[in-house]
């Protein structure tokens, strides 16, 4: 059959992974998806810089036409940040492409206009490296589980600041110190402040709790605090009881209220202390975990690499050939349309 046109918007750490795999996969990709996968354009924000091993004619800095194409199937976002990507992934969604992201910051802000957009056109949206890498999550969540009833889903869904509180649990170090090696490692960004205020978890959580609650969190529901006030005396203190800190993720369905309105979701982030003796408890360095409590499964527990481009791209191409089969066959993955309406509640409720 003919080609699928792949258009991918970003070419950073994550995208120019992608786009070397589709390139040099192409045989694989090929096989796995029934068609053949055809890079059509790269949309960045300079063109002049040197991408080894990708056609310079691909690059353009004009995302808006590319996503206008009315020869593109598939379409990979990239790029992070509210806009243009928001704005970008609808032209997109309406022009009939399906869309792939791993923006966690805008399905967490906007994401039921992304999925009503989706549903409009009948395409497919797709999301699992938007929350923790390489870990397969979003598809459990989303599919495998959505005939049980998930109770609670608990992460360690940042990895700069699991590797920052590790490092101050090995070495007795404050945090600022921490912070300032972490940076020079590369694990933290220059401006640390999503990560280490909580805002990026805080994002994933509301992707995580949305999914298994079957009902719309945003980031601005989530309660947050960070791990800047973290010292090194909070985390001996921890240990001297059996205890690790960890930032965590924390998306609980209550029990039946006694008013009898129903269930509602709790979603926050924070530094909590965590027995030694917990799954999560081992997760070190700049991993990630995400633990997940149902009626049926019981307890289940999702551990990896939760950033780095090769992992991230590995949840993008997961996605891509998904997509790209269903578009063959003529099918949409799950859509977004049987959510119920929770409240999501106040921290104090819970
Ligand atoms: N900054 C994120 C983290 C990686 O530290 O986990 C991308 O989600």
């Amino acid at each position: 059959g003919r080609p699928l046109k792949v258009a991918l918007l970003g070419c950073g750490t994550v995208g120019s992974e992608v786009a070397r795999l589709v390139v040099e996969q192409a045989d694989d990709l090929r096989a796995r998806i029934g068609r053949p996968l055809e890079l059509v354009g790269i949309a960045v924000r300079r063109a002049h810089r040197e991408r080894p091993g990708l056609d310079p004619a691909l690059f353009t800095t004009d995302a808006q036409a590319l996503v206008s194409r009315p020869d593109v199937d598939l379409v990979i976002e990239v790029i992070g940040g509210i806009e243009p990507a928001r704005s970008l992934i609808l032209a997109a969604l309406a022009n009939g492409a399906s869309v792939v992201t791993a923006n966690k910051a805008l399905l967490a802000e906007d994401g039921a206009a992304l999925f009503s957009a989706a549903e409009r056109s009948q395409v497919d949206l797709y999301f699992e490296a938007a929350v923790a890498g390489a870990i397969p999550i979003i598809r459990p969540l989303r599919e495998s589980l959505v005939g049980d009833e998930i109770t609670a889903v608990t992460g360690i869904v940042n990895g700069t600041t699991n590797f920052i509180l590790d490092k101050m649990d090995t070495s007795g170090a404050g945090f600022a110190e921490t912070l300032a090696e972490a940076q020079e490692l590369g694990y933290a960004e220059a401006d640390p402040t999503a990560d280490v205020e909580g805002f990026d978890a805080a994002a994933k959580a509301a992707i995580l709790a949305s999914l298994a609650f079957h009902t719309r969190v945003t980031g601005a529901d989530v309660y947050r605090e960070g791990i800047a006030d973290v010292t090194s005396t909070d985390i001996a203190s921890a240990r001297e009881i059996g205890c690790v800190v960890k930032l965590v993720a924390l998306c609980q369905l209550s029990e039946e209220a006694a008013d009898g309105s129903g269930r509602s979701v709790s979603v926050r982030v924070h530094p909590a202390m965590i027995p030694r003796s917990h799954p999560l408890a081992g997760v070190g360095g700049a991993y990630n975990a995400v633990f997940v409590e149902s009626r049926s499964a019981g307890r289940l527990m999702f551990y990896g690499p939760g950033a780095g481009g090769s992992p991230t791209a590995s949840a993008v191409m997961g996605d891509l050939v998904t997509v790209a089969r269903n578009r063959v066959r003529g099918a949409v993955g799950p859509g977004e349309s049987t959510y119920a309406a929770r409240r999501v509640s106040p921290i104090g409720d819970v």
